[in-house]
């Protein structure tokens, strides 16, 4: 797909965004430019991709009809650009990305975007704002692309007229400040997702869910909610917007196992794969609030850690709960999720060898 560039006649100045890249924090700035991408049906009822381009970053003029304001159609995404040491720009994992983006648009009743499309979208916007690739350590250039309904009706049903759209937003840590051992909540009012629901699409919708949980998480002094699966034994689903790892003191590692719930996280898969790799038994199944207390007591339980690319991999100090607080051990000796997020970060930012060929160059 060709792509059309207007680029911006007033970009933020060299000052400004050096301003920014000192202390981006998470999610706060955003760059000069966008990417957007339409798709309309046809006479014909076809539906195609059309009018690629990069424009100036802007407000979005949207009938206040659209569909995705009513109804929320509408899907996202979320990876990061890496400034390496010769300037070269990579990204990490996209093609998983882009399947993972359109698994959520088949659930949300929206268009694929071909892999190819979703990859330039992300060269075209990198090459357009590449002065706003973080070289700092821990920080990137994260890409949010999205996909909204557009099409001005009320009735319910799939809109006809969507927009693909790529932001950019310099990141530090997700949690602000330097990384430390984070509290989080137990969500026993709420629940994330249900089986045959949108639990494992990445649509705004979910995470518009989690919001009266996280004001919970945050009254009680936590940055991060976890829910659990009522209707599975109380099983362990995910955080508001994280993948949730345990390190067994015999070393194995536990995550939830990708149940229809879960999201596809690629921080989680490659996670999974780092940790075989470093000759960790690694199990995906089932892991109850019930194992967790049990573990508590019976000191088996090492680590546990939040993943996925805004939170990298974050360690969980504590779970608090109405009845009881939950403490992760003070590790002795280096801890799993310490080694395996410098990996993970070598390998992004290029000071790691890349056995895996993950990294794309933008
Ligand atoms: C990501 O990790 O990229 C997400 O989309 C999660 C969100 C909480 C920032």
């Amino acid at each position: 797909m060709e792509f059309s560039q207007q680029f911006s006649t007033s970009p933020k100045s060299e000052a400004d965004r050096a301003a920014i890249l000192a202390d981006p924090g998470f999610g706060d700035y955003f760059t000069d430019h966008t990417v957007v991408i339409d798709w309309t049906v046809d006479a014909a009822g076809e539906g195609g991709w059309h009018d690629a381009r990069v424009e100036p970053y802007g407000p979005i003029m949207m009938d206040p009809a659209a569909a995705v304001l009513h109804y929320g159609q509408e899907i996202f995404e979320g990876l990061k650009a890496y400034r390496h040491a010769d300037g070269s720009v990579w990204t990490f994992r996209a093609e998983a990305n882009a399947a993972r983006f359109n698994k959520s648009a088949v659930r949300l009743a929206l268009p694929e975007l071909p892999e190819e499309d979703f990859i330039e979208s992300l060269r075209q916007i990198v090459a357009a704002d590449r002065a706003w690739v973080p070289s700092e350590d821990g920080e990137a250039l994260y890409l949010r692309p999205f996909m909204i309904a557009t099409e001005a009706f009320l009735g319910v049903r799939p809109s006809r007229e969507v927009s693909y759209r790529v932001i950019a937003s310099p990141a530090g840590n997700y949690f602000g400040g330097e990384l430390k051992p984070v509290s989080i909540w137990l969500s026993e009012r709420y629940a994330r997702a249900g089986h045959g629901g949108t639990g494992e699409a990445k649509c705004g919708g979910n995470y518009a869910a989690s919001l009266a949980a996280q004001i919970e998480a945050e009254q009680h002094g936590c940055k991060q909610v976890l829910f659990l699966d009522p209707t599975n034994d109380y099983a362990v689903d995910e955080l508001g917007g994280m993948n949730v790892f345990f390190v067994l003191t015999d070393g194995t590692l536990v995550t939830p196992e990708l149940n229809g719930n879960i999201l596809h996280g690629v921080t989680r898969s490659s996670v999974l794969q780092l940790a075989k790799d470093r000759g960790l038994a690694v199990e995906e199944r089932k892991f109850t609030i019930a194992e967790w207390r049990e573990r508590v007591a019976d000191g088996t339980l090492a680590e546990v850690f939040a993943c996925g690319t805004a939170a990298v991999i974050t360690p969980i100090g504590e779970l608090k709960t109405a009845q009881d607080t939950l403490a992760t051990p003070t590790a002795e000796g280096e801890p799993v999720w310490k080694g395996i997020r410098e990996q993970l970060l070598g390998i992004q930012t290029g000071t790691v060898e890349d056995t895996h060929g993950w990294l794309t160059r933008l």
